[in-house]
């Protein structure tokens, strides 16, 4: 089943990986919005072009895809332009990945290696459960969250849509973090941290506190 991946960055190699160890799909090459990538080869396949080429993909009977675009609104928007045209969106499960049978899972997922999602978490489309994470019991993830790799998210966590947790982060059990939110690297989390805000350290606390109009959060 061939497979187009959107976003030929450090985050397209690691879903790149993932693709080839699960070994479900064949990925043919990479869209990206780079340009100067056209005509270069990342991982060995080819970067087919910026997004004009996706009609062209379409007609060449590539029907399926999956956004590895580590910025969580750019995935967002990009998973809705590619259902826009007629692209069926998957998941990306490293096999070393361990998903509990009562987990949901949207589309566009990725679970990189050695990440853990327990019973009767959900994860919302575009969600990006980086390596070695943990999302324990009944947590619900939004969609368009990044939990970046090594993060410990205890049971029943909320992550607000396109929320961002930083490399080893660790939350404990019943939090909210509010929607666009960014949590630092190595943060501690013992309260809910609201939407926009960005929170760090250890116990984590509110550095910074936005809005749609002047918020960007870490791509990773
Ligand atoms: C939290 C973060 C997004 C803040 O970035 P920023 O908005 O540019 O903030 P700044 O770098 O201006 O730092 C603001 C203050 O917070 C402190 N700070 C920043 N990140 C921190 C962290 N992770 N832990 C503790 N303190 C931190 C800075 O030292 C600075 O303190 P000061 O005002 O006393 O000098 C960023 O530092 C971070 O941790 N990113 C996570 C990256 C990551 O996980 N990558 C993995 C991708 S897969």
């Amino acid at each position: 089943m061939e497979l187009i991946i959107i976003g030929a960055g450090g985050h397209g190699k690691v879903v790149l990986d993932v693709l080839r160890a699960a070994g479900l799909y064949k990925p043919v090459g990479f869209v990206d919005a780079d340009t100067s990538l056209a005509g270069t080869e990342v991982g060995g396949l080819p970067v087919v072009g910026p997004v004009n080429t996706l009609p062209r993909l379409r007609q060449q009977r590539v029907k399926r895809a999956i956004i590895a675009i580590g910025d969580n609104r750019t995935r967002v928007r990009y998973a809705v332009l590619l259902r826009e045209q007629g692209f069926e969106l998957v998941n990306a499960i490293h096999p070393t990945a361990s998903v509990s049978s009562s987990a949901v899972l949207g589309v566009n997922v990725v679970i990189a290696a050695q990440a853990a999602v327990c019973t009767e978490a959900r994860l919302a489309d575009s969600v990006i459960i980086n390596t070695g994470a943990l999302v324990d019991h009944e947590c619900v993830i939004a969609e368009g969250v990044h939990v970046a790799p090594g993060v410990c998210l205890a049971g029943r966590v909320r992550v607000g849509t396109c929320a961002f947790i930083g490399i080893g982060a660790n939350l404990i059990q019943c939090l909210s973090v509010g929607e666009h939110a960014t949590i630092g690297a190595g943060a501690a989390v013992i309260e809910d941290i609201p939407a926009y805000a960005t929170a760090v350290g250890v116990p984590a606390r509110v550095i910074k506190t936005g809005g749609p109009d002047k918020h960007e959060n870490p791509s990773g």
